[in-house]
């Protein structure tokens, strides 16, 4: 039996206290809907910035009626710390992954960036440490290896950063390990590569680019390819990724805790692989699509060029093992698309 199906089976037998901040984002609520499976008891706090409250409904439909009294939601932001310490009461385990994702984002306004990803996380790590909270597993990115060129990517090398979002995402590492050292709160960094899967938002100006993909490709529009198309990236389906989350939370092995981990498959997809294979999954339902082509355009400032994780680390340390290669993921990522917006 896997480290992850042992932890599931202990969890449900004596659940536990858990705080998800971006609860009503794409990750959040994934994992949310995975803790309320397991029967555990769980506080939600978002402020609905890049949320969506349809999100937190269709959790809600996932896991029936019963199951959702299991779930409390708080409706606030991160930079009020207030609101941070009320979130906090009687958790066992953080996982905090509010955020302002997106490396143009970023670009466009580092001062609204780093208010959620700087201020808001110090508030978190603050109330975490004052409640005295078991553990706080927080969402880390890939973009922390910056400029770093060695491939695949391992925890201990990385680069210059190369946008605001990648800064924010360091200076979290830095403050997680030093509130370790100085008050002795115990944090795991995840560094997500890529994650995609249901409830990824396909629109607006920031989408990631697997949903925004398939939304387009299922409008009957082509899509745009940053550069030359060979730029490469570890996409990690949504399941692995909560995986990761419920193992850090729970580990009881003390050299795993104060640590930061590539959470990934260790798989490479340029974005001309990429775009091939979500059209011809998509023509499996629409032949049509099948017709669609890319344009390419400039490359995109701030991107790293290729990106691909060594997740020897993960897998020793926390016995993870993605439970979905990239290609099983998208399918279920094409399907589950393919259902939700053709129905709207
Ligand atoms: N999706 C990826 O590929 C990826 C990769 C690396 C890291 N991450 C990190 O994972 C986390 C979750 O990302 P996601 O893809 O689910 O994004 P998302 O935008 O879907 O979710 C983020 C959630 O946080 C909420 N939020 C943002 N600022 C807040 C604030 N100040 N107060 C309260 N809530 C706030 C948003 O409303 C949203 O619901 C983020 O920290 C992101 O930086 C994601």
């Amino acid at each position: 039996m896997s480290s992850y199906t042992i932890t599931c089976e202990e969890l449900r037998q004596s659940p536990k206290e858990w705080l998800i901040t971006g609860v009503a984002g794409f990750i959040g609520s994934n994992l949310l809907e995975t803790l309320l499976k397991l029967n555990q008891q769980v506080v939600g706090l978002d402020n609905f910035s890049t949320g969506f409250q349809a999100n937190l409904d269709q959790v809600k439909q996932a896991v029936g009626d019963e199951l959702w009294q299991n779930f409390t939601f708080i409706v606030g932001d991160i930079c009020d710390l207030e609101t941070c310490h009320r979130a906090v009461i009687n958790i066992d385990f953080v996982l905090h992954q509010a955020a302002l994702g997106s490396v143009p984002r970023s670009i466009a306004d580092p001062i609204v960036t780093n208010q959620s990803n700087i201020s808001g996380f110090l508030n978190m790590l603050v109330a975490s440490k004052e409640a005295g909270i078991k553990r706080f597993v927080y969402a880390a990115s890939s973009s922390t290896y910056g400029d770093h060129p060695a491939l695949p990517k391992q925890e201990d090398n990385i680069g210059k950063p190369l946008s605001p979002y990648a800064v924010t995402k360091y200076v979290n590492e830095l403050y997680a390990e030093v509130f370790a050292s100085t008050y002795g709160t115990e944090s795991i960094g995840l560094r997500y590569f890529n994650v995609f899967g249901q409830r990824q938002d396909p629109k607006g100006a920031y989408a990631a680019v697997i949903p925004l993909w398939i939304g387009q490709l299922m409008s009957g529009q082509g899509c745009k390819i940053n550069g030359d198309g060979e730029t490469s990236r570890d996409f990690c389906y949504i399941d692995n990724t909560v995986q990761a989350n419920i193992l850090a939370a729970t580990t009881t092995d003390s050299k795993a805790v104060n640590q930061v981990y590539n959470v990934a498959v260790g798989e490479r997809t340029t974005l001309n692989q990429l775009f091939t294979m979500i059209r011809d999954q998509l023509a499996e339902f629409n032949p049509d699509i099948k017709q669609l082509n890319a344009n390419y355009v400039d490359f995109r400032k701030g991107d790293v060029r290729h990106s691909q994780a060594d997740i020897s680390k993960i897998n020793a340390l926390l016995g993870y093992e993605p439970t979905y290669t990239m290609e099983q993921g998208l399918q279920e990522t094409t399907k589950w698309f393919y259902a939700s917006l053709s129905s709207n």
